[in-house]
C-alpha cells in the first residue's frame, strides 16, 4: 500500500531567522513519522532529539495536534545562496511503527533573510543559537607601509575558506578549550557561513550555566570561538543566554518577565539603547493595535520587558489534560519576543526568544445536567462541557462496556452536542423501560429508576483517558405491587402471583425455599412462569404445606409464599388455605371409639411419629408410619374431655409432640368427635299386614316321663327297682319331667298342676298342691322350687324338661300324722 501525502497536508512559512513546516493533523494524526534533513549531497540525515538540538531543528505538536517542524535558517543542512536559505526535509509517514510502506514526502522551504545584525540570538525551545558577524579586522593602521598589499589581500582573506579550530568555554572554574571536533561530539553546533560564525548549544549542554538576572534564571553558554582563515586565527565571542523561567501565573493572568542588559551577553559594553521590542504569538509578530485588542500587555522599562496575557485570551488555546484520573484544562500560548538593542561593544544584537507557556492544571469537574422528564418516561442527561479534544469512546453500564454505537442496542441514545465556541457535551437519552435502567421499589406507589453509567473519554492526541460516572435517580409513582389468588383441587394447593412491576428483583420463597425452577422441580412442585404471572402447584402432603386443623370432616392446609428482595427482606406475602377431605383422619365410631391419624408436619425437624402422644401422655399410637401415627382409643380414656353444645356431645383430645425432655409441645393438633344426642329424624314408612296364621291341627299323645333323682345334679335317678324310696320328713325330693320322642326345639314343656294324694286315686282326698297354674306352691316351709335345666349330653332340648324340688312331708288325719305314707 502506498500512501500519498496531499499537498494540503503540509504548509510552510518563513519567520525571520526561523522557518516552519506544519503537518496538518487531518492527515498525520495517528501516523508514525520520521523527519530527515536532506544534506548537500542529497542524503537524508534522520533527525533525532540530539541532532535536532545540535543542528537547529525543532519538532513539536501545536494546536489540536498539528505537527510543527521548525528549522533555524542556519540549520546544519541549510543551503545558502545569496541571502536565500533553503532547507529540504524528508518526511516519512506510516501507519505501522516499523515504517513499512511509509509515504515519503520531500519538502523544500526557501526563505530570504537579511540584512543580518552583527549578533543574532535565538532561544528556541530545544536549543540556544548565536551567530556573530565574522569581521576580518581592519589592520590598515598597522600596515601603513604597504596599504596596497593589504588592499589586495583583504578580499582574498575575507573570502577564504574558514574552519573553526577550537571553542573556549568560560566557566566559573576557569576556561575550558575544546577542539571543534570535540565540541561537535559534545553536542554543540558549530558552523561558519561566508559572513558569520555560529554556535548552537542544547539547554542541557555540559558547559551551560544557570545565571540569575533580576531574579530570572537564564541558561548561558559563554564561549569564545577560534577559527582559522587562511593565515589568520581569529576569535569571536559567541556567548548566548536564554531564559528558562520568568513566567508567573495568577488565576487570571500569565506574566512573563525578560530582564534587559543581560550580563552574559553584554560583557564589555557600557552604553545600551533599545531599538526594538516586539512580541508575537506562534512566531507571528503582532501590531500594537492587535496586542491591545487581545488585552495583552507589553511593558518595556529600562530594566525589563514584561508581557501579561489574560488566561484564555485569543492566540492561546485550552487543552484537556488528565490528572489523577480527573479531567481538567491547561491554557497554552506560544509567545515570542524580539528584542533588538545596540551597544558600544557588539553593535546591534537581535534576541529572539520563543516561549511555550502552559498554565498549571485546572480541574474542570464535569457538569451533569438532568433533563429527565418522568411524564414521558425518558432519562435525559447532558454531560459536559468538554473541549473539542475530548472524545467519548465507551459507556460502562452494569459492568458491561460498550462503544457509543453499541449503546443504542441497549436502548441508550448517545449523541454529541456542540456549543457555539466549539466546546461540546454529550446527551444520553434512554427510556425508563430499558432493562439496564435499574428499577427499585421504594414505597407503596413509588419506584426509583436509576441510570448508572460510566462514560469513558479519550483525549486527543495524547490518548490520556478519564471517566465520568453519571447517576440519575428518578422517583416515579408508578409502582404496582404483586397480587395473588389461590385455589385448590382435591390434592393440591395453587397460588397464582401477578408480578406487578416492582418485583424484578423480588424472589418467591415458600418458607425458606427459594422458588427457582430447579428447586420447584426437585420438590415436584409445578411452576409455570410466563414473565408476568407465575403459578405454583404444591401437593397437599408436601413438606411446605402447613396443616392447621384436623376435623372429622377433613384437614385445613395452607401454602404460604413470601416475596423477598435481594437482601432477603420480606416484601409481601400471600397464602392459600383450603379444607380437604382426604381419607378418614378422624373416625368417630358409634361405640365411642375415636381413631385419629396425625400427620407429620412441616417445620418440625426430625419428627419421630412414634413420639406423638394424646393428652394422657401414656397413650401412644396404635400404628405408626414414617409420615403418620394412628391412635385408637375410647372417648372415656386418654384424657378425652366431653362437653355439650346444643344437641351435640363433643369429645376432645389433642395429639401433641414434645421434644424429648421438653414440657411444651412443639406441635398440637386438636381432635373432636361429635355425637348427636337429640336428633329429629324423619323416617317414612309403610305398613303391611302380617299373613294370617295357618294352623294344621293333628292328634296324638305326648310321651312323658316323671323321674325322681338322687340329688340336685339330676344326673342319677332312682331305678324302678328301688321303689318305694324311703325318705324322711323335710328331706328333698328331686323330680324331673321330660317330654319324650320330640325333636322339635320350638316346643316347651309346661307343668300346669301337680299335687299329691294319700292313695293312688289322684282324685282322692286329702290332696297337697305342689304346682298350681305353672307356679310353685308357696306355702310356708314347704315351698316347691324349680330348677334350671341346662343342656348336656343327656339333655338335648332343655325346654323339653322341667325340674322341681319338694321337701318330704306327711298328711295329718285327726290330728295325727299318717306314718309311712
Ligand atoms: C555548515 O554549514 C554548511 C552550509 O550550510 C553545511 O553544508 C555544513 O553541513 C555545516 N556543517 C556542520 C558541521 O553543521
Ligand atoms: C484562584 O482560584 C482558586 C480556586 O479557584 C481560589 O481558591 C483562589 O482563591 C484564587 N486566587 C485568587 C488570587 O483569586
Ligand atoms: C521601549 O521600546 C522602544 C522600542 O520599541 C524604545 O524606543 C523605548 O525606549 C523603550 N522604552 C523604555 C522605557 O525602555
Ligand atoms: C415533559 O414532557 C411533557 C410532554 O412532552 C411536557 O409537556 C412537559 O412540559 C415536560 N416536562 C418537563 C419538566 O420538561
Ligand atoms: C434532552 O435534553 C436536551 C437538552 O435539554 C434536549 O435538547 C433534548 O431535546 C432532550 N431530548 C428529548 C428527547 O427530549
Ligand atoms: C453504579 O454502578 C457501579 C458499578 O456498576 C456500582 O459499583 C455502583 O454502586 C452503582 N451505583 C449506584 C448508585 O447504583
Ligand atoms: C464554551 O461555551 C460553554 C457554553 O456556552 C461555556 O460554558 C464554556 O465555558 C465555554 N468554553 C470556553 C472555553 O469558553
Ligand atoms: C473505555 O474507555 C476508557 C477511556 O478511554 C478506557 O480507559 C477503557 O479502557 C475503555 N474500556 C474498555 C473496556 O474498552
Ligand atoms: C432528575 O430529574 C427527574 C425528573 O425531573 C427527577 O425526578 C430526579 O429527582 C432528578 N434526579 C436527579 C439526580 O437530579
Ligand atoms: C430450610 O428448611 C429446611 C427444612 O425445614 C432445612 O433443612 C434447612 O436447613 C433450612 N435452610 C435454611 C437456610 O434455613
Ligand atoms: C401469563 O399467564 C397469565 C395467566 O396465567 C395470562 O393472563 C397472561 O396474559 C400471560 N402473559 C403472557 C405475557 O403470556
Ligand atoms: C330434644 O329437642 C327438642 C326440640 O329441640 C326438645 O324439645 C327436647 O327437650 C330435647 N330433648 C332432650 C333430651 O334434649
Amino acid at each position: 500500500r502506498c500512501l500519498n501525502i496531499s499537498l494540503g497536508s503540509l504548509s510552510s512559512e518563513c519567520l525571520g531567522n526561523l522557518l516552519r513546516v506544519i503537518l496538518h493533523s487531518e492527515y498525520f494524526e495517528d501516523k508514525y513519522l520520521t523527519f530527515a534533513a536532506v544534506d548537500q549531497f542529497g542524503i537524508a540525515q534522520e533527525i533525532d532529539e540530539t541532532l535536532a538540538a545540535q543542528c537547529g531543528y525543532t519538532i513539536e505538536y501545536n494546536y489540536w495536534g498539528n505537527i510543527e517542524f521548525r528549522a533555524s535558517i542556519l540549520s546544519c543542512h541549510t543551503h545558502i545562496e545569496s541571502d536565500v536559505y533553503t532547507v529540504a526535509i524528508q518526511i516519512q509517514a506510516a501507519t505501522d511503527p516499523d515504517m513499512k510502506n511509509a509515504a515519503t514526502h520531500l519538502k523544500t522551504v526557501r526563505c530570504p533573510y537579511g540584512p543580518w545584525h552583527s549578533r543574532e540570538l535565538v532561544c528556541e525551545t530545544n536549543y540556544m543559537e548565536v551567530s556573530v558577524k565574522r569581521n576580518v579586522p581592519q589592520i590598515t593602521d598597522l600596515l601603513q607601509d604597504e596599504p596596497e598589499d593589504w588592499a589586495l589581500a583583504f578580499p582574498e582573506a575575507t573570502a577564504g575558506a574558514v574552519s573553526i579550530w577550537q571553542v573556549v568555554f568560560h566557566l566559573p572554574t576557569g576556561r575550558k578549550a575544546l577542539l571543534a571536533s570535540d565540541a561537535l561530539h559534545a553536542g554543540y553546533g558549530l558552523n561558519t557561513t561566508d559572513t558569520r560564525i555560529l554556535l548552537r548549544a542544547p539547554f542541557n549542554a555540559a558547559e551551560a550555566q544557570l545565571v540569575k538576572v533580576q531574579g530570572v534564571t537564564f541558561s548561558a553558554v559563554r564561549a569564545s570561538t577560534f577559527y582559522k582563515q587562511r593565515w589568520m586565527i581569529l576569535m569571536v565571542d559567541t556567548a548566548v543566554a536564554c531564559p528558562v523561567d520568568g513566567v508567573d501565573y495568577t488565576n487570571e493572568t500569565i506574566t512573563w518577565t525578560i530582564p534587559k542588559n543581560l550580563q552574559p551577553l553584554s560583557a564589555g559594553a557600557t552604553i545600551f539603547s533599545d531599538l526594538l521590542v516586539e512580541m508575537g504569538v506562534d512566531l507571528h509578530k503582532l501590531a500594537a493595535r492587535e496586542t491591545a485588542s487581545r488585552k495583552y500587555v507589553l511593558l518595556n522599562s529600562t530594566d525589563a520587558i514584561t508581557i501579561q496575557i489574560p488566561i484564555g485570551a485569543e492566540g492561546g488555546y485550552y487543552k484537556t489534560h488528565v490528572s489523577e484520573g480527573q479531567h481538567g484544562t491547561k491554557y497554552n500560548i506560544n509567545l515570542f519576543l524580539e528584542h533588538q538593542w545596540e551597544d558600544n561593544r557588539w553593535g546591534v544584537t537581535k534576541h529572539t526568544i520563543i516561549k511555550k507557556i502552559e498554565t498549571p492544571f485546572k480541574l474542570v469537574p464535569p457538569t451533569i445536567t438532568n433533563y429527565t422528564n418522568s411524564s414521558i418516561r425518558l432519562v435525559n442527561v447532558t454531560v459536559g462541557i468538554f473541549l473539542p479534544d475530548v472524545e467519548l469512546v465507551n459507556l460502562t453500564i452494569d459492568a458491561t462496556t460498550v462503544t457509543v454505537p453499541e449503546a443504542l442496542q441497549y436502548g441508550y441514545k448517545v449523541y454529541e452536542t456542540r456549543y457555539p465556541n466549539g466546546s461540546k457535551g454529550y446527551v444520553i437519552e434512554t427510556p425508563f423501560d430499558v432493562p439496564l435502567i435499574k428499577k427499585e421499589y421504594l414505597t407503596e406507589d413509588t419506584r426509583l429508576y436509576t441510570l448508572n453509567v460510566t462514560l469513558g473519554f479519550d483525549v486527543q492526541p495524547t490518548h490520556e483517558t478519564f471517566s465520568v460516572p453519571v447517576i440519575i435517580i428518578s422517583p416515579v409513582q408508578d409502582a404496582v405491587l404483586p397480587s395473588a389468588r389461590g385455589f385448590c383441587d382435591k390434592e393440591n394447593l395453587y397460588l397464582t402471583v401477578i408480578r406487578g412491576n416492582v418485583d424484578q428483583n423480588w424472589l418467591p420463597f415458600i418458607s425458606n425455599l427459594s422458588l427457582s425452577p430447579e428447586a420447584a422441580q426437585k420438590h415436584n412442585y409445578r411452576l409455570d412462569d410466563n414473565g408476568t404471572h407465575f403459578t405454583i402447584r404444591v401437593p397437599l402432603y408436601a413438606p411446605h404445606i402447613l396443616y392447621e386443623e384436623i376435623h372429622p370432616s377433613g384437614i385445613r392446609a395452607s401454602l404460604h409464599l413470601t416475596m423477598k428482595d435481594n437482601t432477603l427482606a420480606d416484601m409481601t406475602d400471600f397464602s392459600i388455605s383450603c379444607r380437604f377431605s382426604p381419607e378418614e383422619l378422624i373416625e368417630c365410631l358409634p361405640n365411642g371409639t375415636m381413631s385419629i391419624t396425625a400427620l407429620k408436619l412441616a417445620g418440625i425437624e426430625d419428627l419421630d411419629t412414634s413420639l406423638f402422644v394424646l393428652r394422657d401422655r401414656q397413650c401412644r399410637p396404635a400404628t405408626v408410619t414414617e409420615k403418620s401415627a394412628t391412635f385408637i382409643f375410647s372417648v372415656n380414656t386418654c384424657g378425652t374431655s366431653r362437653k355439650f353444645e346444643n344437641t351435640v356431645m363433643i369429645y376432645e383430645n389433642d395429639v401433641s409432640y414434645f421434644r424429648p425432655g421438653s414440657t411444651t409441645p412443639i406441635y398440637q393438633l386438636k381432635c373432636e368427635c361429635h355425637y348427636i344426642i337429640n336428633e329429629t329424624i324423619f323416617v317414612q314408612y309403610g305398613t303391611k299386614n302380617n299373613p294370617a296364621p295357618s294352623i294344621n291341627p293333628g292328634f296324638g299323645t305326648l310321651a312323658l316321663i316323671l323321674q325322681l333323682y338322687r340329688d340336685k345334679s339330676y344326673s342319677d335317678s332312682y331305678m324302678e327297682t328301688e321303689y318305694p324310696v324311703v325318705k324322711y320328713l323335710k328331706e328333698a325330693l328331686y323330680f324331673e319331667v321330660e317330654l319324650l320322642q320330640s325333636e322339635d326345639p320350638q316346643l316347651e314343656l309346661y307343668l300346669e298342676d301337680c299335687w299329691s294324694t294319700t292313695s293312688q286315686d289322684r282324685d282322692s282326698s286329702p290332696q297337697w298342691s305342689i304346682i298350681t297354674n305353672s307356679c310353685e306352691n308357696a306355702e310356708d316351709a314347704y315351698q316347691t322350687t324349680f330348677h334350671k335345666v341346662d343342656r348336656n349330653s343327656r339333655v338335648k332340648f332343655p325346654t323339653h324338661l322341667k325340674r322341681f324340688e319338694v321337701k318330704m312331708f306327711t298328711f295329718m288325719q285327726d290330728g295325727k300324722a299318717l306314718l309311712e305314707q
